[in-house]
């Protein structure tokens, strides 16, 4: 049998400045080596997954040039906690302190979600973090469609490997970027929903919590039912 070829060990670099439309999804997925020959029926190309570990698949993003936030994070910031955890949170986009440091809520923000966590009896080493979006936008702007568009064949890649028991999203973006939706996070709070067959719990995002106190409490309550169904 042939070997499979990854187009993206072969090409690594593509333009930051092409829009996603015209990156085609062939190049992240493997193709047979040599072409088939002429009178071989045409047969569907199954995407495999060449790099199956998180650790491997970050090694591979740390050089991503899908779009052009590579021209100015400092680093790529793929994920950070244990890989075989149950569950897995999903915040927005690194911000400056996590792309000095090149790990997901390092910063003040992680410190509100370190104490979210520990509330419900979580340890933080024992759950897996990672964003929408993997590198911070200048400015910490909000991420651009194309942004997230390109990230998300590192998100799927990374999500295939983990096969977390659930997903918390944060935050209106995590969740609607996932569930591919544009309901509000009022609506998308409060019930369960479905990524590739994952459960999908959906909550605040710590950012906001930080500049809206108030709703601490019901982001307490969201966490509790979480807990309460997949006690992880
Ligand atoms: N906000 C996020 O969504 N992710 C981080 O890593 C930090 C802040």
């Amino acid at each position: 049998m042939e070997t499979p070829v990854s187009l993206l060990s072969l090409q690594p670099e593509i333009e930051p400045d092409r829009s996603v439309e015209q990156i085609n999804r062939a190049e992240v997925v493997d193709i047979p080596a040599a072409p088939a020959p002429l009178l071989t029926p045409a047969t569907t190309v199954e995407p495999v997954l060449i790099y199956k570990t998180v650790d491997e698949l970050s090694v591979r993003a740390a050089n991503c040039r899908l779009c052009s936030l590579a021209n100015t994070r400092t680093q790529v910031v793929f994920g950070s906690g244990n890989a075989d955890a149950d569950i897995v949170f999903i915040g927005e986009v690194p911000d400056s302190d996590e792309d000095q440091q090149g790990e997901p809520f390092v910063g003040s923000t992680g410190k509100l979600l370190d104490r979210m966590l520990i509330s419900i009896g979580l340890d933080r080493k024992a759950v897996y973090c990672l964003n929408i979006v993997k590198c911070r936008p200048p400015n910490g702007r909000d991420p651009r469609v194309e942004e997230v568009q390109a990230c998300s064949l590192w998100l799927e890649q990374q999500l295939e490997s983990l096969q977390p028991k659930v997903i918390c999203a944060l935050g209106r973006v995590a969740a609607q970027t996932l569930l591919k939706t544009e309901e509000t996070l009022a609506e998308l709070r409060g019930s369960w929903h479905d990524y590739q067959g994952t459960p999908v719990w959906v909550t605040y995002h710590p950012a906001f919590l930080l500049r809206s106190p108030q709703q601490k409490q019901k982001c307490w309550s969201d966490l509790i039912e979480l807990m309460e169904h997949y006690g992880c």
